[in-house]
């Protein structure tokens, strides 16, 4: 498996863990309070919703990463591993690869051995209805992602710049494909009038992907030795943002909030503001490359604790509760959600 293709996949790992710029969610801009008298004990809160017709244990899944390269066999082995283990939902990286390349089809399809596992595909907005369907076969998936990665293939020395039009195979595998589909970017995050578009053609779950986290400019930027893209670094909306002005728009649809989510006061702070589940990446890289099977299954335990922690601070027993709780925005994500 030496392709260009499988090369970029290991490439793409290879440099998130050297990347080092730093951008903000603005989840730091949203201020909750302390309750001294909550009468919640810890034993009592549950962190569980309902996604996609199945109970997982808290609002939280593992977003698409990779299959492949080399690396991707041992990385979608653990990661769905992990994520069955703690009933959550997990996500593949794009399997164009696998529409061309057959040896790389295993590395994705070992997911599919997860018989009770939440198995989520993944695809480019380039993509037609017929390798919709291929890809999700391929991981027998539960709901499709369909990737919006402008930024990514803008500074891609490889990148596709040829004209797409999103909306219409949006509309089309809304319409026709027969399992949920969910819009997502990839770290630039969605804006107000994307996401009324989107929900315009009926789109039901978006995936918000905003700026604070992984900054694929700059792991694009890094296999690029024609240009220099550091200046394209802070492009993006940052997630908190975004969460807030999707919500403004309808309270049906089904935000995932994701970009630069790392700790369990991100996801109660996006819950609080209006996510309805939130997702995470690169910290779970991190965690798995850095640490280990052991170290990256126990920091998603430790999320899941710390939130009931943070819940009974707050007084609230579940994700219920949890979305009404009383906020205030501060700094610059309230002057930026202003109107
Ligand atoms: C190494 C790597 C590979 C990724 N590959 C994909 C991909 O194939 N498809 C996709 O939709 N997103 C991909 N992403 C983007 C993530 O799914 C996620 O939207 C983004 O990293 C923001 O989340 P984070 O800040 O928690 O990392 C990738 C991210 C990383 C770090």
């Amino acid at each position: 498996m030496n392709s260009i293709n499988s090369q970029r996949k290991d490439e793409h790992i290879e440099n998130y863990l050297r990347t080092s710029s730093f951008t903000s969610t603005l989840l730091e801009d949203v201020y909750i309070e302390h309750n001294a008298i909550s009468d919640i004990c810890l034993d009592e809160v549950d962190t569980s919703i309902n996604f996609l017709g199945r109970k997982i244990s808290m609002p939280l899944m593992i977003d698409a990463i990779t299959g492949g390269g080399s690396s991707s066999a041992a990385i979608n082995e653990d990661l769905s591993s992990i994520c069955q283990e703690l009933s959550i939902p997990m996500a593949c990286g794009s399997e164009s690869i696998a529409l061309t390349e057959k040896e790389s089809r295993e590395s994705f399809e070992l997911i599919k051995d997860k018989k009770d596992l939440l198995r989520i595909g993944n695809l480019g907005f380039e993509r037609n209805y017929k390798d919709f369907v291929f890809a999700k076969e391929l991981i027998d998936a539960h709901a499709m992602q369909i990737h919006l990665n402008l930024a990514q293939e803008m500074v891609m020395k490889e990148g596709d710049n040829s004209y797409h039009d999103p909306l219409s195979i949006i509309e089309e595998l809304v319409e026709k494909f027969d399992c949920p589909i969910i819009v997502k970017e990839t770290g630039c995050g969605i804006s107000k009038n994307v996401a009324k578009k989107l929900i315009e053609k009926n789109v039901k779950y978006i995936d918000i992907a905003g700026k604070g986290g992984t900054n694929f400019i700059e792991i694009e930027d890094l296999r690029n030795f024609d240009m220099d893209f550091s200046d394209f670094y802070t492009w993006g909306i940052p997630t908190a943002k975004s969460i807030i002005d999707i919500r403004k728009l309808s309270d049906d649809i089904f935000i995932i909030a994701s970009g630069g989510i790392k700790t369990a006061m991100d996801i109660v702070k996006s819950i609080i503001i209006g996510a309805d589940m939130t997702a995470m990446t690169g910290e779970v890289l991190n965690y798995l490359l850095r640490g280990g099977y052991d170290a990256c299954e126990n920091f998603l335990k430790e999320i899941n604790h710390k939130m009931k922690i943070i819940m009974v601070l707050l007084g609230v027993k579940n994700i219920e509760q949890l979305k009404k709780v009383d906020y205030k925005l501060t700094g610059q994500l309230k002057e930026l959600t202003e109107n």
